[in-house]
């Protein structure tokens, strides 16, 4: 089949990553007969650099018109990149928010699981975590809540004054908590809400719409949970997680949290949907500037992400398997990149590590 993939290689290891992703997508292409023609798309500094603002309108329109994007990472080091000179609308965090709402993708599903192979490189005791390791997934609301509030800073009453607000409607909680509950239909039928009912108005709205939507779930187990207590459970016994379904700025809080406690930060994908099939994939870390342009990023969160994207938005479960498959041989055989070495082991560059991968691919 044929597809048009959007892709934007972004900043810092960016670029590297995404070019390891699209070299597995190219083995997969050729091993079972697909065309995919890929539009490269300007997002974060590197449209900065070219047109002085992070999306442009027409960079959102190629994104629109394909059938999934591809994204590598965006923005810099906020201490000495230029970028963070220009005012916050116009960073390369702006373009990312901005692409977010426009092409309305408001369900972030951000896997966390602890891979055998790398039991090793979770920062968690075995005693604590148990025997079986640990698998959520996060569903972060991706459109509402503080991100996309009002905000203001104004002088009130000779004070410098800032406000931002949270705000979210009870169809917005919906459609969230449907994807929550679609999603553990597939796993193992258990979803935490995450809120602060204890303070927060918008909060005790989610909680309501929530548990109306579980009554169309009966085979799902859903408890809520306290943010705060939540930050505090995932490192106390991230084992009791399936899905965890929460608005944008806790979900954005604990899935850093919760890919940190993997271990391996470099093996997490994402994937960002909206009400169709279309969807923007990407790693779970960021830009890592520290270490751009030197070969040495982990192209696996990339790459599986890339699976994501076959699954959810090209219905390419074959294909979508064989490169999860590849990503496990890869781990299996013993082959490690950098940041999942152990000292005095060896490891392999990005892409070195993307020509192995895209090799069991076509040797599927
Ligand atoms: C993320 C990032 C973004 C967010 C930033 C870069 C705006 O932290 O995708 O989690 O806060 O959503
Ligand atoms: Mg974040």
């Amino acid at each position: 089949m044929n597809f048009r993939i959007g892709v934007i290689p972004g900043d810092g290891i960016g670029p590297e990553i995404t070019a390891e992703a699209v070299k597995v997508l190219d083995a997969v292409a050729s091993k079972y007969g697909h065309t995919f023609d890929y539009d490269e798309i300007l997002l974060g500094g590197a449209s900065i650099d070219v047109h002085g603002i992070p999306l442009t309108d027409e960079a959102v329109e190629t994104a629109r018109s394909c059938d999934a994007v591809l994204m590598g990472s965006i923005g810099g080091d906020a201490a000495t990149s230029p970028w963070y000179k220009l005012e916050p609308s116009r960073r390369p965090e702006a373009g990312l928010l901005k692409i977010r709402k426009e092409l309305g993708l408001f369900a972030n599903l951000r896997p966390a699981y602890l891979y055998n192979e790398l039991k090793d490189a979770c920062p968690i005791k075995e005693s604590v975590i148990g025997p079986d390791g640990f698998d959520m997934i996060i569903v972060r609301e991706l459109t509402g809540g503080l991100y996309f509030g009002d905000r203001e800073t104004k002088e009130v009453d000779g004070v410098m004054t800032a406000v931002d607000t949270l705000s979210y409607n009870e169809k917005e909680i919906r459609r969230i908590a449907v994807r929550a509950f679609d999603i553990a239909m597939k796993r193992r039928r258990k979803v935490t809400s995450v809120d602060k009912a204890n303070v927060l108005d918008s909060s005790r709205l989610w909680r309501k719409v929530v548990e109306e939507v579980a009554g169309d779930y009966p085979e799902v187990t859903l408890e809520h949970m306290l943010v705060d207590n939540c930050a505090m459970q995932l490192v106390h016994n991230p084992a009791q997680f399936d899905v965890i379904v929460t608005e944008n700025m806790f979900g954005d809080i604990l899935s850093d949290e919760a890919s940190m406690v993997t271990g391996s930060i470099g093996m997490l994908s994402s994937a960002s949907l909206n009400e169709t099939k279309f969807g923007l994939y990407e790693p779970s870390h960021g830009s890592a500037p520290d270490i751009a342009g030197k070969g040495i990023a982990n192209p696996i969160a990339t790459i599986l992400s890339a699976a994501m994207m076959l699954r959810y938005s090209l219905d390419l479960d074959t294909e979508a398997d064989a490169v999860e498959a590849a990503v496990a041989g890869f781990l299996a055989e013993g082959n490690r990149t950098v940041d999942i070495a152990v000292e005095g082991e060896e490891w392999l560059g990005t892409s070195a590590a993307g020509d192995v991968i895209a090799s069991m691919v076509a040797g599927a």
